[in-house]
């Protein structure tokens, strides 16, 4: 069985995207292992002269490095992704680089109609630069909008159809997947290419 690591890309205590994730983790526990990760921990990112990455950040990676693929659930805030999870990514993309050629995922719920979708399209692009270099899964995005009313007492989407639209996503995300550990073939190069390269002047 596949293993997941979801990223849950909020600090606040009560988040809907957490909500989504752990609908996730339950409702689709008999296709896959999902485990939740907080990033809520973690310092704020800063670059240093000895390139100190906090233990936090390094287990994070192990966890991603072992896994099968990510999931991220992001929230939006002022149209872009929460400083939180920029900077967690900024510390998994600095001397370690567990996402290098890793299937992810990417949903995100907002409190609006658009269910974060610019937040979802920044988060591609950052997901896609050299030093994360994720294989994020292409033309599929998960929009869950209004997500205060999302869910019921239970944690289950309320809306059948949008339950339905994301067990085909996952579903295509498997897929994706098994796909993707075809798509190795350049996969010892890249994580060199990553690992020797440096912003800094050496
Ligand atoms: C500072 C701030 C900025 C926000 N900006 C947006 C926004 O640009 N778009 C949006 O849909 N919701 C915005 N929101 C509302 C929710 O925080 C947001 O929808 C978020 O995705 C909800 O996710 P959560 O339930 O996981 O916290 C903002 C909230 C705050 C406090």
């Amino acid at each position: 069985m596949n293993k997941f690591i979801a990223i849950v890309g909020s600090n606040s205590n009560k988040s809907t995207n957490r909500e989504l994730l752990k609908y996730m983790q339950r409702h689709f526990q008999p296709q896959a292992e999902i485990e939740l990760v907080e990033i809520a921990g973690l310092p704020i990112f800063k670059k240093s002269a000895d390139k100190y990455v906090p233990q936090e950040a390094k287990e994070i990676a192990k966890k991603i490095e072992s896994s099968d693929g990510v999931i991220i659930a992001t929230p939006e805030y002022d149209h872009s992704i929460p400083a939180v999870l920029s900077s967690a990514l900024a510390w998994l993309s600095y001397g370690i680089h567990p996402f290098v050629d890793k299937p992810v995922m990417i949903t995100g719920a907002s409190y609006g109609s658009l269910g974060s979708s610019r937040a979802q399209a920044q988060l591609r692009q950052i997901l896609d630069s050299p030093e994360l270099k994720a294989r994020i899964m292409p033309s599929s995005e998960f929009l869950l909008g209004h997500s205060l009313q999302a869910f019921d007492d239970n944690g289950n989407l309320n809306d059948q159809d949008v339950a339905k639209e994301l067990d085909g996503l996952f579903k295509d995300f498997l897929q994706f997947v098994n796909i993707s550990k075809q798509l190795n073939n350049a996969n010892v190069v890249n994580k060199q290419k990553v690992e020797k390269f440096s912003w800094d002047k050496d």
